[in-house]
């Protein structure tokens, strides 16, 4: 039984490091390049399995030179890769651009996570063996729909990060479980620029929300139940890139074990806060004695 399943995307993230993001037409010199595996779905597996959880990956990496990096990265992690395709041409890449203040400004090119149309009967067969599926928005929405319809048929809880912000069809909101968007995607989705209010109007499509709420922690609603904020600790942040996707696999890792949802959230405000302080989204990423001690 594999208790948490990802079916999301790998990015190569090609981050620039940078006083201060350039504006348009602007040309500005960084301080340092760094290439590191990345995509929100990989993001999440990894932070998943070093939280302790029992995780596998569907998704496609390309036949580029760095196909093999990020396979590498989610087995060294404990991610088990069966159901990862290989797709000829490119990876997905995200080009990162990281300020003096640990914010970041991306551009995801897709690549081989475009492929990802449609779930195998392989697919559905392992998806039907988890806890919890984890999904993004960065593979196309019919697969993201088919196979959170998958889950919902077999009874498997479903954890959706709506991001890149875009529109969410009814269709993937029926069989959404539970929703996770950061601040603005929150706004973006609801037109409320107050968590609480946007929290709201989400409760009115999904049964569960927590809106991460960068250094603020996040916010937790269920219906019939009073939102609650849960902190997150005080630190310097130097790149918060994969700190959401840190938060949600953690999350989904301690909610499997079946902690209370408060607890829950501390834990995984604890990982996060730990992945902000290091440079790079899986390089950043805790492992659960680190979690733990510092939780
Ligand atoms: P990302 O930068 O990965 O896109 P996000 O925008 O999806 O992140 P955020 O709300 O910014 O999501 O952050 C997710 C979680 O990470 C927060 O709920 C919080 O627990 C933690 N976090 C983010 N920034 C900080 C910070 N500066 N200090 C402490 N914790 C943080
Ligand atoms: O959420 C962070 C991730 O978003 C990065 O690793 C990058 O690949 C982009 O997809």
């Amino acid at each position: 039984m594999t208790g948490i399943v990802v079916l999301g995307s790998t990015n190569m993230d090609l981050v620039a490091y940078v006083a201060h993001a350039p504006k348009r037409g602007e040309t500005v010199t960084g301080r340092a390049f760094s290439t590191i595996p990345g995509g929100k779905g990989a993001n999440q597996a990894v932070a998943a399995a070093r939280a302790g959880g029992d995780v596998a990956m569907i998704g496609a990496v390309g036949t580029d030179e760095f196909g093999a990096p990020l396979r590498h990265t989610l087995v060294a992690s404990g991610v088990d890769i069966d159901l990862l395709r290989t797709a000829e041409g490119p990876s997905g890449t995200a080009h990162i651009v990281v300020d003096d203040e640990g914010g970041n400004a991306i551009v995801v090119v897709p690549g081989a996570n475009g492929t990802v149309t449609a779930l195998t009967p392989g697919d559905e067969t392992l998806i039907a063996t988890a806890d919890a599926l984890l999904l993004q928005l960065e593979l196309p929405l019919s697969a993201v729909i088919d196979g959170a319809r998958a889950a919902h048929r077999h009874g498997v809880r479903t954890v959706l990060t709506p991001a890149p912000a875009q529109p969410l069809p009814p269709e993937l909101l029926a069989v959404t479980d539970l929703l996770v968007p950061n601040e603005h995607e929150a706004t973006a989705l609801t037109g409320a620029a107050d968590p609480h209010a946007a929290a709201k109007a989400l409760l009115r499509q999904v049964p569960e929300v927590v809106i991460t709420l960068g250094a603020a922690g996040s916010l937790h609603a269920r219906r019939g139940a009073e939102p609650v904020i849960v902190p997150a600790p005080r630190v310097t942040a130097v790149d918060t890139t994969g700190a959401g996707d840190t938060f949600v696999g953690t999350l989904a890792v301690a909610l499997g074990e079946g902690r209370p949802v408060e607890a829950a959230l501390h834990w995984a405000a604890t990982a996060a806060a730990l992945c902000v302080q290091r440079p790079g989204a899986s390089t950043s990423m805790p492992y659960r004695p680190e979690i733990d001690e510092a939780s």
